[in-house]
């Protein structure tokens, strides 16, 4: 029992997300962000960044919600380290999805169907859905791109994404730490695709907020592959030079 509310602490999730909705309405200047998985690597790094470089709110999503806390709480210490008073909030992902106009679905590979599937109720044609994620094996010579069968994850994610919902590929070969980092100042491209151009257009110009980070547009959903398959190459220029580490590129 709850001593403030008087009601069963099962009770005050759902209290808080009706209370959530007297919260005013994002608006296109100030977009609200679900980070699905946000208690992970590339979760951490985007949320960090988009937290300390614009006045979008962050959502940090997870599949328990203490967990999320937890970890956005740690976000908004980072940031206070570096000069940031920023508030993170974190949700099971069912509700994160639910408040965003944006989210990104920063989860492993294998469980992105699943994680859409899980939220896919709480999205609508509003919402614009993002995949950063990569299907990769590696062995002892390094890592290798290993697509699923609809050809790419990105393409994955649309296929079992509402058929509303747009779909946007973006973040793919960008190194978690590098972004993690604060202090650490960044000069990288990140490669964009989707089909929908107004969704591109709005990821697109999420990705120019951040500091040093260039988006460039490399087409429809077709060409998801292309980008993704960069990713395992970075890893391993990573892992065969020694004074490199979180690598990124810069396309001149
Ligand atoms: N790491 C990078 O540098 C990097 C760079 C670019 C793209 N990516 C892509 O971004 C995605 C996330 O990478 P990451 O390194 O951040 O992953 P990660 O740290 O290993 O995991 C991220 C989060 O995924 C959630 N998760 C784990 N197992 C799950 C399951 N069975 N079902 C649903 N959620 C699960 C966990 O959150 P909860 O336990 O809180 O639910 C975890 O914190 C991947 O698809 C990867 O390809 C990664």
């Amino acid at each position: 029992m709850c001593p403030v509310l008087g009601e069963s602490v099962d009770n005050i999730e759902p209290l808080w997300e009706n209370a959530y909705h007297l919260f005013s309405p994002s608006t296109e200047a100030n977009m609200r962000i679900a980070l699905l998985g946000g208690t992970g690597d590339i979760g951490e790094g985007l949320a960090l960044r988009w937290a300390a470089d614009t006045d979008h709110e962050l959502l940090i999503g997870s599949r328990d919600p203490e967990k999320a806390r937890d970890a956005a709480e740690e976000y908004e210490a980072e940031l206070k380290a570096h000069g940031h008073e920023r508030t993170i909030k974190g949700f099971a992902n069912e509700m994160a999805a639910d408040r965003a106009d944006v989210v990104v679905l920063a989860v492993p590979p294998y469980y992105v169907g699943d994680t859409v599937e899980a939220v896919a109720e709480k999205l609508d044609s509003e919402t614009i859905l993002v995949t950063p994620a990569v299907g990769m094996k590696g062995d002892e010579d390094g890592m290798h791109y290993h697509p699923p069968s609809a050809g790419s994850v990105t393409e994955l994610v649309a296929a079992r994404a509402p058929d509303d919902v747009p779909v946007v590929g973006a973040f793919h070969n960008l190194a978690a730490g590098a972004l993690a980092d604060l202090s650490n100042e960044i000069d990288l491209d990140t490669l964009l695709v989707g089909d929908d151009s107004d969704a591109k257009a709005t990821v697109r110009q999420l990705a120019d907020e951040i500091s040093g980070l260039r988006p460039l547009d490399v087409g429809p959903l077709a060409n998801a592959a292309e980008i993704e398959s960069v990713t395992p190459l970075v890893i391993n220029i990573a892992k065969y030079n020694k004074d490199l580490h979180d690598v990124g590129a810069k396309w001149v």
